[in-house]
Order: C-alpha cells, then structure tokens, then sequence
C-alpha cells in the first residue's frame, strides 16, 4: 500500500492566547508545523504530504516554500478540524485511492519522529479498520457535577483501567476516512478522525505512542516540546 499524510493546519489556537495560529509559533528554532512536516518527508515509508491552511493564510508560503520536496498545500480548511480534515480529502478526489492509507496528524504536535510513523503502519498492519498512536491514561479521571455555588464536585471516580488518550498520527483508509467524515453528525463533537471511524462500528487499533508526541495546547508545552526536540532519545 501507499502511504500519505494529512495534516489540518488552519486553526486559530484560541486557547494558546499567542499572537497568530498555534501552528506556526517557534518552537526549537523552526515554526511548529515545519517540525511535522519534516517527520513524514524523512520518513521513507511516507509517498507525500499534504498540509491543509485556511483559504486566507498568509504565513503558510515562508513555512513550506513551493519547492519544498514531497509536500502540497491544500488552500481548503474549514470551520472545525474535521471540516478542515474532509475538505482536504475531498480535494484529493482522484489523486489518492480507495485503499490508499492517510495518516491524519495534528499541525500542534512537533514532536512526532520517522519511528514513531513506522511504528503506527507497523501496529495498524493491513487491519481495515485502521488506528492511531495513543497512550495509556496516567492520572485519576473524575466525573464533575455542578455544585450549588456555581463550583464543581467531584461526583465519581472514571475506572482508569483500558483508558487511553490519543494522539495522532491517526491512519486509516482514504476510502474509509472519507466515508465516516462524511457521514459523522456533528463536526463540533468529532475531535479526532478516529472517533468518526468509531461511529461506522469500526475499532481502529490503538498503538502506544510517545510522550514526546504531546500536542501544543498551553503555553508552557512549548518548553516540554523543545526539552523533547532537543533530545531525540526521549
Ligand atoms: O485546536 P486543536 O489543537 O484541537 O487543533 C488540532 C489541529 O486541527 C491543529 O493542527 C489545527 O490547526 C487544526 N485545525 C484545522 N481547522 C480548524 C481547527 C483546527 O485544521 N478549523
């Protein structure tokens, strides 16, 4: 099979307060994006790249310039992450096939290496229902209930057991992807491609990842990205 990536890029990264998109803030020297980028384009089992940006992007040409090898700006990003993801599927119509698969990874997560991509297309093997890099949950997960005051209680304890957070790369069939994007009921309620596969009745395998490969949310994960980039054996 062939391997692609996708990577949704037109956020605005509302909760990082940072002056422009998340996407594109320095980290460890080069903006954010470029470090993902370059994970799959030194991957040897990756064919090409696509980044998808908003259509109105203004920075995206100094981050890949257009002669950057194996990769393609896609100009079709959408209101929500998933909008962003199926419009640049969509637009792959005739570029990729059915069995093709996509490796779909966040913009905001710089940490991501060449191993870690071989790992997840080794893990998901030729399974049809895909999978995605994640890690087993750490802490103690509580229920919240509202309190009379306007607080919050805890109102029970989550069983931490067979718990994982996820992470991407998330791969699945182009054929696959686009039929359960396409038919997921609510963009704002899909926060990654693997829970839209979920809903088809599939069961994606989950392959453990890497703390390394934490996505960039607040500001002080840029300094743990950067202790993680500056040493590849973490
Ligand atoms: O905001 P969050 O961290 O969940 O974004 C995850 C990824 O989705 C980021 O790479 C961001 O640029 C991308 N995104 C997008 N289109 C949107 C919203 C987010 O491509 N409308």
């Amino acid at each position: 099979p062939r391997y692609f990536a996708l990577l949704p890029a037109a956020g605005v990264g509302a909760r990082m307060a940072a002056n422009g998109p998340k996407q594109y803030l320095t980290v460890g020297g080069k903006p954010m994006l470029r470090h993902a980028v370059d994970a799959f384009r030194a991957s040897a089992l990756v064919t090409h790249t696509y980044v998808v940006v908003s259509p109105d992007d203004g920075v995206i040409d100094s981050v890949l310039p257009s002669n950057l090898d194996g990769v393609t700006v896609l100009r079709v990003g959408g209101a929500t992450r998933m909008d962003s993801v199926l419009n640049g599927l969509r637009a792959l119509t005739g570029v990729l096939d059915q069995y093709d698969l996509v490796m779909v990874h966040d913009a905001a997560r710089p940490g991501l290496t060449p191993a870690l991509i071989a790992k997840l297309i080794d893990g998901v093997g030729d399974d049809p229902a895909g999978g995605l890099l994640a890690m087993p949950v750490v802490d103690t997960i509580k229920r919240s209930a509202p309190a009379t005051d306007g607080s919050r209680t805890s109102a029970a304890t989550v069983p931490r057991d067979g718990l994982w957070a996820a992470q991407t790369p998330q791969m699945f069939s182009y054929g696959l992807l686009l039929r359960a994007l396409g038919s997921a009921p609510d963009a704002n309620a899909i926060t990654d491609d693997a829970s839209a596969v979920e809903m088809l009745g599939h069961a994606p395998r989950l392959i453990e990842g890497h703390p390394r490969n934490l996505k960039v949310t607040l500001p002080a994960d840029i300094r743990i990205a950067e202790m993680y980039l500056a040493n590849k054996e973490d």
